[in-house]
């Protein structure tokens, strides 16, 4: 097979996606969408991120160097996306229905929906250019019960709770099918979510 060079790129390489969650200086929790989250070791696991540019979570997360990161699935989608296009210094950004909870070890807002809800500390932070890498201690990490239930497959599991993954600026169901650009799914989120509540 020929190859072709590109630069600066990684597209054709799945992501998870994961809501970071932090409280603002007025104590009201700010969630952002991120996909740049991996791993690391240091005698137990760890977690690496990076954010890129001025966002609030990243303002939050110097602040008070604890934040949680939920996983994104499908369930999810249209708000995750919502929260990733609109940013946290909007004033209204926060303005709809959710259930947001507290971590069992961190004082960090989670979102209840999500299944999986890491706790983190910030152990060491690398300023770059234009962002920041933050390798943090996994404090804690909440996981919705059935994923403990070692009698059902773990792939049953999965398919269960059904995360989504994302690529070339597009968001992929946990079986593979394309469900949107990146801005597609959390077009009139709020105003649903506003329809629902006063329905
Ligand atoms: C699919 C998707 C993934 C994203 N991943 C990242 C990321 O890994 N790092 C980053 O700096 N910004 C990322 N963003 C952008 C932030 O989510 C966006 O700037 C958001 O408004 C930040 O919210 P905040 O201001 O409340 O922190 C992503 C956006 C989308 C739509």
């Amino acid at each position: 097979m020929a190859k072709i060079s590109r630069q600066g790129t990684n597209d054709f390489c799945p992501q998870t996606l994961f809501l970071y969650g932090t409280y603002k200086e007025d104590g009201t929790p700010d969630f952002g969408l991120f996909c740049w989250f991996s791993y690391c070791w240091d005698k137990t696991l760890g977690a690496m991120i990076c954010i890129g540019g001025e966002k609030m979570t990243k303002d939050r997360i110097k602040a008070g160097q604890v934040f949680s990161a939920n996983l994104v699935t499908e369930k999810l989608l249209s708000m995750a996306d919502y929260l990733g296009c609109k940013p946290g210094y909007d004033e209204d950004k926060m303005d709809f229905d959710a259930e947001i909870g507290k971590g069992a070890v961190l004082d960090v807002p989670i979102l209840t929906a999500s299944p999986v809800n890491f706790e983190l500390e910030v152990a060491q932070s690398i300023p770059l250019e234009d962002g920041e890498v933050f390798l943090c201690r996994i404090k804690n990490v909440l996981y919705d019960e059935m994923l403990a239930d070692e009698s059902s497959p773990v792939g049953e599991r999965l398919r269960t709770i059904a995360p989504v993954s994302t690529t070339c600026e597009t968001y992929f169901s946990y079986t593979g099918e394309v469900l949107g650009a990146w801005g597609d799914p959390g077009k009139g989120f709020t105003k649903n979510r506003r329809r629902q509540m006063q329905a």
